[in-house]
């Protein structure tokens, strides 16, 4: 039976891959690997905690002999690296946990993986380590990496220490390059949960700029479907791109969001643009569709409204997010930028 170590699986794409490797993926156990941060959360792995093909383990990954200890006599094949700090705005906040866990994390998981004599690694990476796209063009695998943000820039140190891991050591690690995912248990600090639950609550919905910023969506059940692809048949040492090739501004998003909640426009507050954004990002996937066979399957409208619907049957899950660990966080993150209110 395949063993697979997944790291972050308490966050928003590991806890969703994780719920979905439980459902069709039998022959498989988890071991998942998770510090719990502000945004890891037991909750998000309700139906798969405690069962007998799953074992939670709390830890940090960039604490290499807590790490080690954590996981004696645990054996796994494969690694599904996905552990990371996600969010944009606190990396400029401040970085330094950024690099503690997407870069030395990394690091320490790739010597780990490598004592263990693990067969597969897949790192979960992102479209940002490519920077910024103008009006045309896609990013493909062998786009420049230009990183933007601070959280870019630690992704891209993560992936170049798996290529040079590669390249060094023959590891057997592949990497993917994922555009913007939206979906159930997405913590409410990204664009999409942030707007659906401050909608419903009849809040503000702060608007980056002009709004007129564009990003690639993909709902998190392709990206999970995609990473399985590599996972399984992906080609070692190779990077491959996954997108939804829904390319929205987030003004349409916003508005939309509106729309399918009944809220007036009103709502919207256009505040300070976050420093150095991104104005575009747009995936080509073609790689993996022709190599791997895989595709996104859910559309942007249908995705959004099955991601809104699961927000309104599951008040209670961001509520006690929304008013505890997050509540400083945007008191002060917005409280700013409303500060500098663009007019
Ligand atoms: P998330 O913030 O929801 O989840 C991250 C998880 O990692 C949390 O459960 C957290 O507790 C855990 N974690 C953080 N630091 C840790 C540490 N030191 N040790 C162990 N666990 C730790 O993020 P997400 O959106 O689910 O992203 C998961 C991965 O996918 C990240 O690597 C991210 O870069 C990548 N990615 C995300 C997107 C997106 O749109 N969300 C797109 C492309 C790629
Ligand atoms: P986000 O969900 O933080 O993802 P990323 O920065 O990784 O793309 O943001 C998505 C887009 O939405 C990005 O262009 C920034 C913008 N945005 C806002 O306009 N307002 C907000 O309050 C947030 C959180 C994001």
């Amino acid at each position: 039976m395949t063993s697979i170590l997944v790291t972050g699986g308490a966050g928003f794409i590991g806890s969703n891959y994780v719920r979905g490797l439980a459902a069709s993926r039998p022959e498989l156990t988890v071991v998942n690997v998770d510090a719990l941060t502000y945004s890891g959360n037991l909750e998000n792995l309700a139906g798969v905690l405690d069962t007998p093909r799953h074992r939670f383990i709390r830890a940090d990954i960039a604490d290499a002999q807590a790490l080690e200890r954590a996981l004696a006599g645990i054996e796994f094949d494969q690694v599904v690296h996905f552990a990371a700090e996600s969010h944009v705005d606190r990396s400029i906040e401040d970085a330094g946990a950024f690099l503690r866990t997407n870069v030395l994390g990394t690091q320490v998981l790739i010597d780990l993986a490598r004592r263990r004599g693990v067969k597969r690694f897949v790192h979960v990476s992102t479209d940002e380590v490519y920077g910024a796209l103008g009006a045309t063009g896609l990013f493909s695998e062998s786009t420049p990496l230009a990183p933007n943000s601070p959280y870019a820039a630690s992704k891209a140190a993560s992936d170049l220490l798996v290529r040079a891991a590669i390249h060094t050591h023959g590891f057997p690690a592949l990497i993917t390059r994922c555009s913007n995912n939206y979906g159930p248990y997405q913590f409410p600090e990204k664009l999409i949960p942030l707007m659906v639950s401050n909608a419903l609550e009849g809040k503000p919905l702060p608007v980056y700029g002009d709004g007129m910023q564009v990003r690639d969506w993909i709902h998190v059940d392709d990206h999970c479907a995609g990473i399985e692809c590599v996972r399984e048949r992906g080609r070692i040492g190779e990077v491959y791109n996954l997108g939804g090739g829904n390319e929205r501004a987030n003004i349409e998003v916003v508005r939309g969001i509106l729309a399918a909640t009944g809220k007036p426009e009103s709502l919207i507050k256009y505040v300070a643009d976050r420093p150095g954004h991104d104005r575009r990002y747009a995936i080509d996937a073609s790689k993996a569709k022709a190599e791997l066979g895989w595709s996104p399957t859910v559309g942007f409208e249908e995705g959004l409204r099955r991601t809104l619907a699961w927000y309104v049957d599951n008040r209670e899950w961001w509520s006690r997010i929304k008013s505890g660990v997050y509540r400083d966080y945007y008191a002060r993150h917005y409280a700013h930028r409303v500060g500098e209110e663009a007019s």
